[in-house]
């Protein structure tokens, strides 16, 4: 695996590249890989001549100090596990490299960025957008892949994309899960063996939510309910359940054909989000 922390030599190397591969499949992540990271890395080794993978901690999209301070950073273990799946090329950058100086631009996606994820941590979808845009523009990849976990980010970068007329296709993989349904997770690793026996009930919420929409319970109900069962389990409480149209991921109060359930929720200090998509 080829490693790099500055633009210019992953711009020659790749320029390079790409006069002799069919595609490039690019993978951005913050590190403390999980087998959903692998799970990126697989399916773009899949569709792709070359996997590239990054590895940046993006200061820009923590509206809270404390959380960006204790993110996990694992970088000799990432690398191992990057090389264990074959991934070609790891950019991982310095801060001073992506934000050579004070980042001044900001983006504002309207009404996908007030609720939710948007709503609970103001100014995260900014700061993933400034990240993603100049990740893109580094790699100039042909398909980039992120995860289903974060569905509200895929949307954020499908319109990102879209307005700003990225050449790249995106593909959202589905969540992986630990074998009792807890979906992976950097941030489960901050959680003590007590409280990763608590997360799980996020999971165990959306299934209940699900099967009391099937039972014809209005969603103001189920909200009532989840909340009271969550909150059951010491140091849990909940931020949001909600029900969004997955193609444009505007809130409902009933299942419609496409529709994602969404939760998030803190476990102790840790913030934790999950979701379940209805049709499958
Ligand atoms: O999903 C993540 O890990 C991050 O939000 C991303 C897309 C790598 C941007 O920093």
């Amino acid at each position: 695996m080829d490693i790099f922390s500055q633009i210019g030599p992953l711009r020659a190397f790749l320029d390079q590249k790409k006069s002799v591969v069919k595609s490039v499949g690019f993978v951005p992540t913050m590190g403390a890989l999980h087998e959903g990271h692998l799970a990126l890395i697989k399916e773009s080794r899949k569709e792709n001549t070359i996997t590239v993978c990054s590895i940046y901690v993006n200061p820009t999209q923590f509206n809270n100090p404390d959380d960006l301070a204790k993110y996990p950073r694992t970088i000799e273990r990432d690398i191992d596990m990057l090389k264990l799946v074959g991934c070609d090329v790891l950019f991982h950058p310095s801060n001073d490299e992506i934000y050579p100086e004070n980042s001044i631009i900001a983006f504002d996606f309207g009404s996908l960025e007030q609720i939710m994820e948007g709503k609970f941590r103001p100014g995260h979808f900014s700061g993933v957008a400034k990240v993603v845009s100049k990740l893109f523009n580094i790699v100039q990849p042909h398909i980039a892949y992120f995860g289903q976990k974060d569905f509200q980010q895929f949307k954020i970068v499908e319109n990102l994309v879209q307005e700003l007329k990225f050449n790249v296709q995106l593909r959202c993989v589905p969540i992986q899960r630990e074998k009792d349904g807890l979906a992976m997770s950097s941030r489960n690793r901050r959680l003590s063996d007590e409280q990763r026996q608590n997360a799980l009930v996020f999971y165990q919420s959306l299934q209940l939510a699900k099967k009391l929409l099937e039972q014809g319970l209005s969603l103001s109900l189920i909200k009532e309910e989840v909340k009271k069962y969550c909150e059951s389990k010491p140091g849990v409480s909940l931020e949001y359940l909600e029900l969004a149209e997955a193609t444009n991921f505007v809130q409902t109060e009933s299942v419609k054909t496409n529709a994602i359930l969404l939760i998030a929720g803190h476990v102790g200090e840790v913030r934790l989000i999950d979701n379940l998509l209805l049709n499958e």
